[in-house]
């Protein structure tokens, strides 16, 4: 009752000022918005990592991540692709690193969110995720004994290290090398991203505040109903719109002539070789409870050429999937709108169909895709290390 009251109030308040309404909500669409919020979340923390949410680990992470000595060439660190005032991607269609990448640069908005890591999953934590581009031969390409004779040498990383870390970096390298990622994972998880005109007019609407929610604007809207209405939510679920788990869309997956990307199916793989998973030495949670996903994740055949479902906010200008295959988001819903179904090989029910949108459709799905993001404040410079 109170949902057919609003959604009268809203047309009531929407209509004069445009030709085209603003939707009426019905009592499961509001329920179903309320879902995407609020926003922002408690804060992340990471029972795996000793240092999550420490304020020296997070001041260490982060001049950590702007250091290109991490590198082969000492000329790239994290931030040459997580770039911040890019969303913390790069633009490109694909990443370069000392060699070229086969996918797009993820953003690392919200990431300490999740619980899989890159686009394929290969991470089961932030930190882990956070090893693998220092040892990849194609992005920064260093070892353990660079990283902790780095980190030794340099007086205020290493003070930095000891106020963090309660001990100098020394001892094992490999301990210094996961030490340095936790630390970076700590800053990491601190990029969360701005409240955005979505979250006001989910608020407004679920106070009932129906001039509140007259503010948005109407194409969004509509663009809303239509994403709600699609399905899309079934994947791109809750306050950071994914489910953090993984699907096949029907982006092509080919790397080259004859060469795929299998996704998921890869990475599954790499996570149960990798050392620094989470059933590893490296986990500090003694429980155990952090691990178990991870314990019991199994990798089946319809793990081929899936990817991780992308969370939405602050999305950014593109480009869009894990290959960047699409330049922008009018390009992206063109694909959902005339996706083909022989692309789709889901053995389970098909979670993605053609939705043959209109053009003013398409454009309300964009303008919606749009409200989810909103201009981040500027960024104070890094904490020094040793004050
Ligand atoms: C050469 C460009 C490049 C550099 C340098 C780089 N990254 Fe990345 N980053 C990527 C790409 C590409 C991905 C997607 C990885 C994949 O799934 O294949 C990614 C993914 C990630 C993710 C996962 C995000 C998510 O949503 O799961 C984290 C975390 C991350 N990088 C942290 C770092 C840190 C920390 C550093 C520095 C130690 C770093 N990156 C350096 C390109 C780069
Ligand atoms: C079956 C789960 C699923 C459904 C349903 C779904 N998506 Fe996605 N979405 C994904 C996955 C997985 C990707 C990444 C695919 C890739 O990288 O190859 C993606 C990518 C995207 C992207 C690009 C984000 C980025 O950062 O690259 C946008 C935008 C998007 N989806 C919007 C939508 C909209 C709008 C709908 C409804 C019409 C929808 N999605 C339905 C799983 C889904």
């Amino acid at each position: 009752m109170r949902g057919l009251a609003l959604a009268a109030m809203l047309l009531a308040v929407a209509a004069p000022a445009h030709p085209q309404p603003a939707p009426a909500w019905s009592t499961e669409e509001i329920a179903a918005i309320g879902r995407h919020g609020p926003w922002p979340p408690a804060p992340a923390r990471d029972p795996s990592n000793r240092v999550s949410g420490n304020p020296a680990a997070i001041a260490l992470g982060e001049h950590l991540f702007n250091d290109a000595r991490l590198s082969a060439g000492g000329d790239m660190s994290c931030a040459t692709c997580h770039r911040p005032e890019r969303n913390w991607s790069d633009g490109r269609v694909r990443a370069v690193g000392i060699g070229e990448l086969d996918r797009r640069t993820q953003s690392l908005w919200n990431v300490g969110f999740g619980h899989w890591f890159g686009w394929d999953g290969a991470g089961d934590s932030l930190w882990a995720q956070s090893i693998r581009p220092l040892l990849d031969p194609r992005e920064m390409a260093v070892d353990a004994a660079r990283v902790a004779a780095t980190v030794r040498a340099d007086a205020a990383l290493a003070c930095g290290y000891q106020r963090a870390f309660g001990q100098s970096p020394g001892g094992d390298d490999e301990k210094v090398l996961v030490d340095a990622a936790k630390a970076m994972a700590a800053f990491i998880a601190t990029l969360v991203s701005p409240r955005t005109p979505f979250d006001s007019f989910r608020d407004a609407l679920l106070a009932g505040d129906a001039e509140g929610a007259a503010r948005y604007p109407a194409a969004a809207g509509r663009g809303l109903k239509i994403f709600l209405g699609a399905g899309c939510a079934t994947c791109h679920f809750g306050p950071r719109f994914t489910n953090g788990e993984f699907g096949d869309v029907g982006v092509p997956f080919f790397t080259g002539p004859g060469e795929v990307d299998a996704g998921r199916f890869d990475g599954l793989a790499r996570l149960a070789d990798s050392r620094f998973n989470l059933l590893g030495p490296h986990n500090d949670d003694a429980s155990g409870a952090s691990a178990r996903r991870t314990r019991h994740v199994r990798r089946q055949h319809s793990n081929f050429g899936e990817f991780r479902v992308p969370a939405l906010r602050q999305a950014g200008e593109g480009p869009f999937m894990h290959n960047g295959r699409f330049a922008g988001l009018a390009d992206v819903v063109e694909h959902y709108s005339e996706v083909s179904p022989d692309r789709l090989h889901s053995d389970a029910l098909p979670l993605v169909r053609p939705l043959h949108l209109s053009t003013g459709q398409r454009d309300d799905l964009v303008a919606f895709l749009r409200s989810l993001s909103a201009d981040p404040p500027p960024r104070p410079s890094p904490a020094p290390l040793c004050p």
